[in-house]
């Protein structure tokens, strides 16, 4: 067997049907599945290419190959507790789209295992579907596999299958992994799914039917080929470990956990346990926190919520304090970058949320874990061994505590939890929550059977009236006949036709007006889902019914300003990579009516050179009155014609391409101006930070800048009143004023320096001569250290033979003494200082010609003072 590190084993597969065996590589699809709601996350490397299996989508090349991400979290509660489940894997497979089938398939499989992996084989055993001769047949007579090692098994193990989409028979392929890893004296051949021996390491799935929404298996136009290998177990296989957390990438995950942790893997079950868990939970994490999810309470956002949570609590348990997790995500990151640059772009945005859900985990968990403890002993003081439904789910509700963390806490007691209760509750709670959302935004697509409706017709890229025919109507949930105001106002209607863009592309939706003479609503929101547009509407008056005809009409104003919006956002692409270069790539856009947001990737805030420059270019553009074309073509003629575009186009075979003369091309479905110069004028209004990596410029074109041209000379008539003058002597009037304050500061350093002056004379009064010395002894009321310097050095200056002895009075006393070096021999100031703030409790010292003390005891303050004249 070869010995391959992971990331090389990866190659090694893309590069053999790539290269070898003409197929498209492509990238790894995000985890977050697109227009697939039968699916939370993608979990194998089939599910972002349904369509082409079915045939609704079609590639240029019948062949493609792919190391996919894919999580599973069917089995989240085994992750940790055994040696080889995890949530996240990679899939590297081989797909077919009615081009080869079963020959190929398995020959190249066989090829690539023992010429290219250099597996023996004589370790490989297969099985096939049981009624599958064809299957067997190769294996035996074409590839040469001993019949004794070919199984046939039934649908349970040799039908491949998921919710809904693509399936058919299967054939797996497992490694011989030698007798002393075997189970038990019964794990001589496949078959034990908990056998160490065999191990399974690539399913060839025959794709000829689909799974359909009510269970039923429809035959495909054509078959196609569906191949599934876990990398991680291949390269545990050729790496000759136990299992997955050993492996090379792995190994360097688990090593860090033992550096944070302090505890070594392999030394203690328990522990084993839990840095199984981090180590796995981690991993799929950082990859579904990279393609975009967030953590929530719903869905996709829950698995994620769940792994962090998990995972934080294992940290706990190995003695970890606080956060720790973005330790761990930096080694993932490092250790899959090579593949998913991704990871690396994203790199602190990612350890920032998953700080942040730490963090709030945190300040629940503990108190969490007492409540939960109380319970186990009360259950267990009462010699039952059922945790009460509403409590775990006040664990979950208030404590953010996860069912399966209750459970898993729960089985380490020897209890469990009554799960069905939990569910009520749950279910109560978003009953709740659903009827509150209705209330509020009408309802969602979830529900609507659109069973044998045809794809809309949009008509709206050129025509914003259309006549259509109702064909479907919904109100409350429901399918009806008809909708009218008696019945309430919120309906959606179904049409043949429509002028309406529904949202998409990050272009809002266009709102406006269905009528004809008996019936008038306003179109609120426009929704599509597999090409069927969904017209959210607000009855005005009248009635409308199924088969009714109808005149569609888009607020025209609105989709001017929107159009606009959209391809002033095109230039302002074009024109950041001008200025700051062809990398800078889109990250997310908005355009409504009143402004075009665009989110782009650079990793710093722009100059205003940058965005003046910027602004320029975009309004000679618009100057320029250059012809905006919208054409269908071949994507690859649209890539050759250097049109940019979208990862998710790059699979379409047709695409529309917007082209703006000859300064912008891009591929766009959305609605755009005839003529740049239709956009009239476009204004950058902010620029910032969006996370780390991304930046956003707002903006604003046509008539919004005309309202904001109002706006601010408004604003400069409010300024020019209240500078008492009129607009255009604004800059004078400032100026004027800018003098005035100067003038004025002269007079008050002036007026202070006259006001010293008195205090000298006044300074000079409290002089007593005694003993030939002249003695100044003399109060102020908070006077600061330099001003009670200032007045020393002005009287100092115009008396001889001087001692001072200045006291400032805030809530303590200062006492500044000063001696005249001539008077030093016979007078200390330290000394005298010293005596004087210690009848005020407080202590001090100094030079002998000049010291400083604090005292305290303002009531002695004067008694202090007059001891000066004492000692003189
Ligand atoms: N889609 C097949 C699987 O996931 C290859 O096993």
């Amino acid at each position: 067997m070869k010995q391959l590190g992971m990331n090389e084993l990866r190659s090694k597969f893309l590069n053999f049907f790539a290269k070898d065996k003409g197929h498209t590589l492509l990238k790894s699809f995000p985890l977050i599945p697109v227009d697939d709601d039968s699916l939370l996350l993608i979990n194998a490397g089939m599910a972002p290419l349904k369509k082409y299996f079915t045939g609704e989508k079609k590639m240029k090349n019948n062949r493609a190959t792919s190391s996919q991400k894919c999580v599973r979290t069917a089995d989240i509660e085994r992750v940790g507790k055994t040696e080889r489940h995890g949530t996240f894997f990679e899939m590297l497979g081989n797909f077919s789209f009615g081009d080869y089938f079963k020959e190929e398939a398995i020959s190249w499989a066989y090829e690539f295992l023992t010429s290219e992996l250099e597996i023996s084989k004589d370790l490989l055993w297969v099985t096939v579907y049981k009624d599958d001769d064809e299957a067997y047949n190769i294996w035996k007579d074409k590839i040469g596999i001993d019949p004794e090692r070919i199984l046939r098994q039934g649908k349970e193990d040799n039908f491949w299958e998921i919710e809904m989409g693509p399936c058919g028979p299967c054939s797996e392929i497992f490694v011989d992994r030698g007798e002393a890893r075997a189970v038990d004296e019964n794990d001589t051949k496949p078959g034990n799914d908990d056998s160490d021996r065999f191990m399974e390491v690539w399913n060839l799935v025959f794709t000829q039917f689909n799974k359909e929404k009510d269970k039923n298996y429809t035959p495909l136009a054509h078959p196609n080929i569906d191949t599934g290998m876990g990398l991680e177990r291949i390269a545990m296989v050729l790496q000759e470990k136990d299992n997955i957390f050993e492996v090379d990438v792995m190994a360097a995950i688990i090593d860090e956990i033992e550096k944070v942790s302090g505890k070594k893997y392999k030394k203690d079950k328990k522990s084993d346990v839990s840095i199984r868990v981090i180590a796995d939970h981690t991993k799929a994490m950082t990859f579904l926190v990279g393609d975009g999810v967030i953590p929530s309470n719903e869905k996709r956002g829950y698995v994620l919520r769940r792994l962090i949570r998990r995972a934080y609590r294992h940290g706990k348990l190995l003695g970890i304090e606080g956060e720790f997790l973005s330790k761990i995500v930096d080694k993932v990151i490092d250790s899959y970058k090579v593949e998913y640059q991704e990871l690396e772009d994203n790199r602190e945005k990612i350890k920032e949320i998953i700080i942040e859900e730490e963090d709030r985990f945190q300040k629940t968990i503990d108190q969490g874990l007492l409540m939960l403890e109380e319970k186990i002993e009360a259950i267990k003081a009462k010699g039952e061994s059922i945790l009460d439904g509403k409590e775990a789910f006040r664990l979950y509700d208030t404590y953010g505590f996860p069912l399966d963390l209750t459970k898993e806490i729960l089985e380490e007691n020897n209890l469990s939890v009554d799960e069905e209760a939990f569910d009520k509750e749950m279910e109560i709670q978003k009953q709740t929550a659903r009827d509150a959302r209705k209330k509020e935004a009408g309802w969602s697509l979830d529900n609507l059977n659109t069973e044998g409706i045809a794809k809309t017709d949009f008509l709206g890229y050129d025509n914003l009236v259309v006549e259509g025919k109702v064909l479907r109507l919904y109100q409350n949930n429901d399918q009806v006949d008809s909708i009218s105001e008696d019945q309430g106002e919120n309906g959606i209607v179904i049409s043949d036709k429509t002028s309406f863009y529904a949202e998409g592309g990050g272009e809002v939706a266009d709102t406006g007006y269905i009528y004809n003479e008996n019936f008038k609503a306003r179109v609120i929101d426009v929704q599509k889902q597999k090409d069927i547009y969904f017209h959210y509407v607000e009855v005005i008056e009248g009635k409308l019914a199924i088969n009714d005809g109808a005149s569609f009409e888009v607020d025209k104003d609105r989709r001017y300003a929107i159009e606009r919006n959209h391809s002033a956002t095109h230039l302002l692409d074009q024109a950041l990579k001008d200025v700051l270069g062809s990398q800078v790539g889109q990250a997310g856009s908005l355009v409504d009516e009143n402004k075009l947001r665009f989110d782009f990737t650079h990793n710093k805030a722009l100059t205003s050179e940058e965005l003046s420059q910027i602004e320029q270019i975009v309004n000679r553009q618009i100057a320029k009155r250059d012809v905006v074309t919208k054409e269908i073509m071949d994507y690859k003629d649209s890539q050759e014609a250097g049109a940019i575009g979208l990862f998710e186009d790059k699979y379409k075979d047709k695409v529309r391409v917007v082209s703006m003369g000859d300064y912008s091309k891009e591929l766009c479905g959305g609605c755009h101006v005839n003529n740049t110069s239709d956009i009239l004028m476009f204004k950058i209004k902010s620029e910032s930070s969006v996370s780390a990596g991304v930046r956003r410029i707002e903006a604003i074109t046509g008539t919004k800048v005309y309202e904001l041209l109002l706006e601010d000379e408004n604003k400069l008539a409010s300024i020019a009143r209240q500078l008492n003058t009129n607009q255009n002597n604004i800059e004078n009037r400032i100026d004027n004023l800018k003098a005035e304050i100067e003038s004025q500061k002269q007079e008050i350093n002036r007026l202070k320096a006259t006001s010293s002056q008195d205090i000298v004379g006044e300074l000079k009064e409290a002089i007593k001569e005694i003993n030939g010395v002249n003695v100044l002894v003399k109060k102020f009321d908070k006077a600061s250290m330099d001003e009670l310097r200032d007045y020393e050095n002005r009287i100092k200056s115009k008396v001889d033979n001087l001692i001072i002895v200045f006291a400032s009075v805030d809530d303590k006393i200062v006492f500044t003494v000063s001696v005249d070096d001539k008077l030093t021999d016979r007078y200390d100031a330290g000394k005298i200082v010293r005596t004087v703030a210690q009848i005020t409790g407080g202590n001090g010292g100094g030079r002998k010609n000049f010291a400083q003390a604090g005292g305290k005891d303002i009531s002695k303050l004067d008694e202090a003072l007059d001891k000066v004249y004492e000692i003189i």
